[in-house]
């Protein structure tokens, strides 16, 4: 179908209004003042967060976007596995590219869906993107990313990209902060669709946000990790967040512990079962 200019300017219209709504001013074309403005706007939200840490979010939860199309990166990944599972997400991966059901589409680079194979059966969930996810439109490539390929490349024995690896949060979170409740929720039914659809034989939650979100419970990673949980017939198993494990390497014992739970259960030296 083809757009009329009248639909195009209205979808315009209902877009920057969204953008408005969510407390975007100006619109800047240079790049270079871009960069400035979006500094001093990342700013402006640190400084409002330090001062009103659950007020600084719009109140507005639904913006309408309109229907400006954004392509999407992991869509055309995707789109190479084949086959139904990855079919179905790399529509998906389109929808959520387009999604504006919290503030955060207002101040993304891109949405950061997934990466890695989709018939893998581990599934690795993140908490949300950072700037380098931002800017690729990938999750864990920045350097939390990097720890994470090692651990699972030099300690499992597995190759990184067999892993099915994305975030509770599809956009970033401005300054990396915590994802908020209404985000969590506002993201809530891409990431069960996502279960839905590559359903995973093992979950490996990484970091408390994510534990948490799987296991419905609001206890410390510390008590969550170290164990195999069963959620729903699937097996649930948390440890740390490799930005933690960054800040705190004397974790990292804890994190192998616990993917050795998983390595285990796959069988010790075996290559992963990737399913068709
Ligand atoms: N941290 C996460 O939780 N996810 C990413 O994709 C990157 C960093
Ligand atoms: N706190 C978190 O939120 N995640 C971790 O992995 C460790 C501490």
């Amino acid at each position: 179908m083809i757009d009329t200019p009248h639909t195009i300017a209205e979808n315009l219209r209902k877009k920057l209004q969204g953008m408005k709504n969510a407390g975007v001013n100006d619109l800047i074309v240079d790049k270079k003042a871009a960069k400035l403005a979006t500094m001093a706007k990342q700013k402006r939200i640190k400084n409002d967060l330090k001062a009103a840490p659950s007020k600084a979010a719009p109140s507005q939860k639904t913006i309408n976007a309109g229907a400006v199309f954004v392509e999407s990166q992991a869509a055309k990944k995707l789109g190479a596995y084949g086959g139904e599972r990855a079919k179905r997400l790399a529509q998906m991966a389109r929808d959520v590219a387009n999604c504006a059901q919290c503030q955060l589409c207002s101040v993304r680079t891109q949405t950061v869906y997934s990466r890695g194979n989709p018939n893998s059966p581990l599934m690795f969930i993140g908490e949300a993107p950072g700037a380098d996810e931002d800017a690729q439109g990938f999750p864990f490539v920045g350097r939390a990313g990097k720890l994470l390929d090692d651990i699972v490349a030099k300690g499992m024995q597995y190759n990184p990209d067999d892993v099915y690896i994305c975030n509770v949060l599809k956009c970033r979170p401005p300054n990396n902060r915590n994802p908020e409740p209404d985000e969590i929720e506002a993201c809530r039914s891409w990431l069960e669709a996502q279960i839905e659809i590559i359903d995973p034989v093992v979950i490996v939650a990484w970091g408390k946000f994510s534990a948490q979100w799987l296991l419905q419970s609001d206890a410390p990673i510390g008590k969550l990790r170290g164990r195999m949980w069963d959620v729903g017939g699937r097996k649930v198993v948390c440890t740390y967040h490799p930005a933690y494990l960054l800040r705190t390497p004397s974790a990292k014992t804890e994190t192998w512990k616990d993917v050795q739970i998983v390595m285990d259960y796959f069988g010790r030296g075996k290559p992963l079962p990737m399913r068709v």
